[in-house]
């Protein structure tokens, strides 16, 4: 073994002890604990991009909504399933100043998390048509949504979109839509893992052919404004978030307060159901709901099913959060930038050390700097490459588990490491290099 940054005994006896045959292969909390692992045994700070949590503090606006709303009692009653009248308001203002898009109060509705939104959407959207039992996902994709599906024992399909960008999407939908069992496609935007950002014209090919195969578009924002090409912060003023909302009336939005206010422990989310989809009728929903009214369905028997509701206080917080960006009082978008401002800095010393980006352009265009970017590096294999970087302090996930077929590709998350890391990783990156020349 050469001289790498992290004792190679330490890591091959940690690696060896843990009994896991294919370290690229593991799960993310698998490969968060064997670095904790590490790094206690060898003393060493990795630098951690594993994990896609958020790493700066929670919005206090919010937290001190909840701390009052806790005092002034609302811990004793039940929240309404729909959400507290004041949230529902401030979801659809939101919608407005920030989507360009007009969404009754009715459809807003808060959610566990993104999660909940998503689970019991797949759930509810599979139930409407007896013909349409399959969720089709564009990938690459947070892997957890797969195992929603999977736990719910409803079928799925998926591809991978590195080769179906621009005109090209129209085709490849097209082809599992026509066969006539997809009920919803989701997708996320901007994407965990890759953070590609679909295009207007690929939008409005998805918008297009969900409206002509009747097929609702489960699209999930949890990345809200991230896409930092744009300045997407001032409330009523354009450019707005892309989404398919704009092409389409056949759509969910799920719009996580995990990362964009940093309220991850809190487990609020956003469903906004578009007015149509919110209204529509469809008989099939009778076999498992008292209503066949789609927003009925979801809100009075899935989400009531689930968990009654979404806890009270949290809704305070959000309501809080929401009105002061609403208002244009709170720049939300001027904290989280610090993550792709780490990106630009953090993909160029991967760059200069001979790695490659792997999803790199969206159409024609480089894509925006975020919360995460995949990376790759000639003659190795994501596993390959994921397992050689732990004798580097460099921590990550392989693409293979998000349903990517670019196999020797790895997602990076930037939000835990440090700018005072940038020395370590770039010296790390150096030695990697070093010890792998390219010929
Ligand atoms: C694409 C995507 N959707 C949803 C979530 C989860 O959101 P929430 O914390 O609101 O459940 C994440 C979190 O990493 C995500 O990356």
């Amino acid at each position: 073994m050469k001289d790498t940054p992290i004792n190679s005994e330490v890591v091959s006896e940690i690696i060896r002890q843990s009994g896991i045959e294919n370290v690229g292969r593991a799960t993310i909390r698998v490969i968060k604990r064997l670095i904790d692992q590490i790094e206690a045994e060898s003393g060493e700070k990795f630098i951690r991009m594993e994990m896609g949590v958020p790493g700066l503090p929670a919005t206090q606006i919010g937290v001190d909504a909840e701390i009052e709303a806790l005092k002034s009692g609302v811990a004793q009653t039940y929240s309404d399933i729909y959400g507290t009248p004041e949230l529902k308001e401030e979801m659809s203002r939101f919608a407005n100043l920030f989507l360009n898009i007009d969404v009754d109060t009715e459809g807003c509705v808060p959610t566990v998390g993104s999660m909940q939104g998503s689970f019991a959407a797949f759930l509810t959207c599979n139930k409407m048509f007896k013909e349409k039992d399959t969720t089709l996902l564009i990938d690459p994709g947070f892997p957890v949504h797969k195992q929603q599906l999977r736990v719910l024992g409803q079928k799925h399909e998926s591809f991978d979109v590195y080769n179906y960008r621009g005109d090209k999407l129209k085709d490849k939908l097209e082809s599992y839509l026509s066969k006539g069992n997809i009920s919803c496609i989701l997708y996320s935007n901007p994407n965990n893992p890759s953070w590609i950002c679909f295009t207007e014209k690929e939008l409005e090919i998805i918008g297009e052919l969900a409206n002509k195969y009747n097929v609702i578009v489960l699209e999930d924002l949890a990345y809200f404004a991230m896409d930092f090409r744009k300045d997407l912060s001032k409330p009523g003023k354009p450019p707005y978030q892309a989404s398919v909302s704009k092409y389409t009336e056949n759509y969910i939005l799920f719009i996580s307060s995990s990362k964009v206010f940093n309220y991850a422990g809190q487990r609020i989310g956003m469903m906004i159901i578009s007015d149509k989809l919110y209204n529509t009728v469809a008989p099939d929903l009778k076999r498992n709901y008292a209503s066949d009214i789609f927003g009925q369905a979801m809100i009075f028997g899935t989400l009531y099913a689930l968990t009654a509701g979404t806890s009270h206080s949290p809704q305070y917080a959000l309501t809080a959060m929401l009105k002061a960006v609403n208002d244009g009082k709170f720049d939300f978008i001027e904290v989280v930038k610090e993550y792709g401002e780490k990106a630009k800095i953090m993909k160029n010393m991967f760059k200069d050390n001979g790695f490659q980006i792997v999803y790199d352009l969206d159409e024609d265009e480089p894509i925006a700097d975020g919360f995460y970017f995949t990376f790759s590096y000639p003659s190795f294999s994501g596993e390959e490459l994921l397992a050689k970087l732990m004798y580097y302090g460099i921590s990550a996930i392989s693409l293979a588990i998000t349903g990517s077929e670019r196999l020797e590709g790895v997602r990076a998350c930037v939000s835990l490491v440090q700018r005072e890391q940038f020395p370590d990783l770039e010296y790390r990156l150096k030695k990697f290099h070093e010890h792998h020349p390219l010929i």
